[in-house]
């Protein structure tokens, strides 16, 4: 889906879909030297960052295994409160592992941080970020991204696997919703 597809309900286009391709071909170029004669998994949050595993996958010149998790944080409405539940757990063994977490955005910051040290605490060997979006505002812990995709506002968007109540992932770039397609429901929190 394209944006002129749902012009109706998007505020303005964030980031293109040729600025997006391009900053994943070059983060999966230094990927690939950085990991080259490795063993590479890579390891999405479901399900936001599907999108951005398959096309960063495809650009890495490396053979790497792709992996899933699927996890909640629970909160008041929409905010995230840290408390990570695993929904749907990895079927491998990441021990000795050289782990690249693969994400769609960044918000609190407390599912890549749960995330980093649960993979740590697995015995992996290794793990890395790489983040298409960062919300940096709204850090509420740190996080080390070795591989930063882009830093943006706080404003509510959708689009390359982000949703808005599980539509708009399937857009090929990224969209700033308009205000009233959401703020009678939540006002507009996002995570
Ligand atoms: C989003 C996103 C990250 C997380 C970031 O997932 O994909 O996994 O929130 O938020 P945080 O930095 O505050 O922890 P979401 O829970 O919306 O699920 P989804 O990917 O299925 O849409």
């Amino acid at each position: 889906m394209r944006i002129a597809d749902i012009q109706s309900h998007i505020d303005h286009e964030l980031l293109t879909k040729n600025q997006i391709q391009d900053l994943i071909r070059k983060t999966a170029a230094q990927i690939s030297r950085d990991y080259a004669g490795r063993d590479l998994l890579m390891l999405a949050v479901l399900k936001g960052a599907v999108n951005t595993l398959a096309a960063l996958s495809q650009e890495v010149s490396i053979p790497a295994q792709l992996e899933f998790m699927s996890l909640s944080s629970y909160g008041s409405g929409t905010t995230s409160s840290g408390s990570i539940t695993v929904r749907q757990d990895l079927d491998c063994d990441v021990r000795g592992r050289h782990i690249l977490i693969v994400e769609d955005i960044i918000d609190s910051g407390r599912t890549l941080r749960w995330l980093v040290d649960e993979m740590k605490s697995r015995g992996a060997a290794s793990v890395e970020v790489f983040a298409l979006l960062d919300k940096v505002c709204r850090h509420e812990v740190q996080v080390d991204v070795k591989y930063p995709g882009f830093v943006i506002p706080d404003e509510f968007v959708v689009g390359f696997g982000l949703d808005y109540d599980e539509r708009y992932r399937n857009l090929d770039s990224i969209a700033v919703l308009k205000p009233c397609e959401y703020q009678d429901e939540d006002q507009g929190e996002q995570s």
